[in-house]
């Protein structure tokens, strides 16, 4: 195994100091969009890139050419190039658990099977195995072959897990919507048992499949959902007569409507589900990365094999270009390192995206796991501390409906808000009302909103609409606003699975330049033992009086009140 190299205080780099001495003279110069592009006519096509699917236009951005050369110089200073090629071999670059990154591997062609080995084995081979296996299921559920215990075929999908066993399958099924062909998928994820209630009205049990889908088959939340949905299909089966109480049809019951995706194949026998119906992935793909892994059977089954491989050629299409396209033209690697010049030299804190499709409702909450739970740490790989700040804020809502809630203040507020907006040149609803092209409206404010942002509003422009002199200065705009412009020709399985592993990768090149273990979530434990320990406290007075002040305080006004 090679050694992993320790990381670079970057902060303590002469390219670190190019760039703050860049970014001082900018600042006193001051920065000008508008001038910036009236100075240079190529600014566009400089700052334009593609890759397959997606056309990307970074010019509104807060960068000249010295910029972008100064921050790319800090990209290979970091080593992102060296540690990025670790990652695409698998080596064990997630420190702190001692275990191999490798997620590129889940959508390698199977004509890199014998290329990889990862932890002495053939990662290529173990996924298509794994693939293999999925789509063979999914055929006989779609199909109908697969029954459920009354004999009727499945319907409905009930997929269960959270955070990296959640987030991303619900965002690619809602995001792919138009192109279903298998069953209806619900997704249950929070312990709050409104949520599984609410998820299981109007099912009926003899047609639904439930997926229970956890890496480590220990969390708190998904076995107490998965405890409940069992209780909820057998209670309701038996009520309509259509099981009796023997424990050999209970058994039936879960073999028929119980499959699991885990890690822990173990203790998914012990849950009563049968092997044979668990799907496996490998310690070396992160929850957060393990969308395009088996955490994903929903997604074939409601979308089928075909859609499920041009996600996967959409990941590695990106993949492909990240790795093979050198620094200078690499829209990945330049978008985090635009990502690093906010954070790190303007500090702006928060950063967001902003997709104008209705589809795409959960990309943000998706991209706040990625991306949050990725490089939100203070100390790097080697547990020394970090040096800079690190992650960036993430959050989103689709445009329009952002414009008529929080754009106010990234247009004229005080906390400038670096923002990716992302649309797509064709939708899958085209509808024309009295002559008008629906989705050329919803177009015309994607650019409008960039641009505003960009170029602004001058009090001159103000007062030219006969604007009252006392009104002026609150209708000013004043521009450099920096965003990026994504643009798809439409949102399908490839386009998705190209946006998807970008932002891994944005993510991963700004975790090594900060120099911290992007693979890790240390910072999830706290919160899990304590919740073990004041659980009982919620009844208890002995695990109580061990509680301190506050949270006591919090569980007076619990038992007061709890009815
Ligand atoms: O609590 C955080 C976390 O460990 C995530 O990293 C992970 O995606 C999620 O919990 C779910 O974990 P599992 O798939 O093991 O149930």
């Amino acid at each position: 195994m090679a050694k992993i190299a320790a990381p670079i205080d970057v902060t303590a780099t002469p390219e670190w100091k190019a760039l703050q001495d860049h970014h001082d003279a900018l600042m006193a110069g001051g920065i000008s969009l508008k001038d910036w592009f009236a100075a240079d006519p190529e600014r566009v096509p400089k700052l334009t890139f593609k890759t397959p699917d997606l056309h990307f236009d970074l010019s509104k951005n807060l960068v000249t050419d010295e910029t972008v050369k100064l921050l790319l110089d800090l990209c290979r200073a970091a080593g992102v190039e060296e540690r990025r090629d670790a990652m695409y071999a698998g080596e064990h670059i997630n420190t702190t658990e001692d275990r191999a990154v490798f997620h590129t591997g889940l959508r390698r062609p199977k004509s890199d099977i014998g290329t990889y080995i990862v932890d002495g084995s053939d990662a290529v081979a173990d996924v298509h195995e794994v693939l293999d296996k999925m789509f063979a299921f999914a055929d006989r559920v779609r199909s109908g072959e697969w029954k459920g215990v009354t004999g009727k075929a499945i319907e409905n999908v009930v997929s269960i897990g959270i955070g990296g066993s959640d987030l991303g399958p619900v965002m690619i099924y809602e995001a792919l919507k138009p192109f279903r062909t298998g069953p209806a998928c619900r997704f249950v994820s929070n312990i709050d048992p409104n949520d599984i209630a609410e998820k299981v009205k109007g099912l009926d049990p003899e047609t639904t499949l439930v997926i229970v889908v956890s890496k480590t088959f220990t969390t708190l939340e998904t076995i107490t959902n998965a405890k409940m949905a069992r209780w909820w299909l057998l209670r309701e089966l038996r009520a309509s007569g259509a099981l009796d109480d023997s424990a050999e049809r209970e058994a039936e019951a879960i073999a028929k409507h119980f499959v699991a995706v885990s890690t822990n194949l173990d203790l998914v026998a012990d849950f009563g589900i049968d092997p044979e119906n668990a799907f496996g992935f490998w310690s070396w793909v992160g929850g957060r990365y393990s969308t395009d892994s088996a955490v994903g059977l929903a997604l074939i089954l409601a979308y089928g094999q075909e859609r499920f491989e041009e996600l996967l050629a959409g990941f590695h299409d990106m993949d492909l270009y990240f790795q093979d396209t050198p620094l200078e033209q690499n829209v990945v690697a330049l978008m985090a390192m635009i990502n690093v010049w906010y954070n790190n030299f303007f500090e702006y804190e928060t950063h967001a995206v902003l997709p104008y499709n209705q589809y795409l409702h959960r990309f943000a909450a998706y991209l706040q796991q990625l991306t949050m739970e990725s490089n939100g740490k203070s100390v790097r790989w080697d547990g020394s501390p970090v040096t800079c700040g690190t992650g960036e804020i993430f959050w989103g809502e689709p445009g329009t409906n952002g414009q008529h809630a929080f754009y106010q203040l990234i247009h004229q507020g005080t906390k400038p808000v670096p923002a990716d907006f992302i649309a797509f040149a064709n939708t899958a609803n085209a509808i024309e009302v009295e002559g008008q092209d629906v989705h050329e409206l919803f177009l015309g404010n994607f650019l409008a909103q960039t641009k505003a942002l960009a170029f602004g509003k001058t009090a001159d422009e103000v007062r030219a609409e006969g604007t009252p002199e006392w009104i002026v200065p609150a209708r000013c705009f004043e521009g450099n606003r920096p965003t990026t412009s994504i643009f798809g020709t439409e949102l399908n399985p490839h386009t998705l699975g190209e946006l998807i592993a970008l932002y891994e990768h944005i993510t991963f090149v700004e975790g090594v330049v900060w120099g911290i273990d992007s693979f890790d979530q240390w910072g999830v434990e706290l919160g899990k033992q304590l919740a073990k320990q004041i659980t009982p406290a919620l009844h208890d007075d002995e695990a109580l009086a061990a509680q301190d002040a506050s949270t006591q305080a919090l569980i007076d006004f619990y038992r007061r009140n709890r009815t």
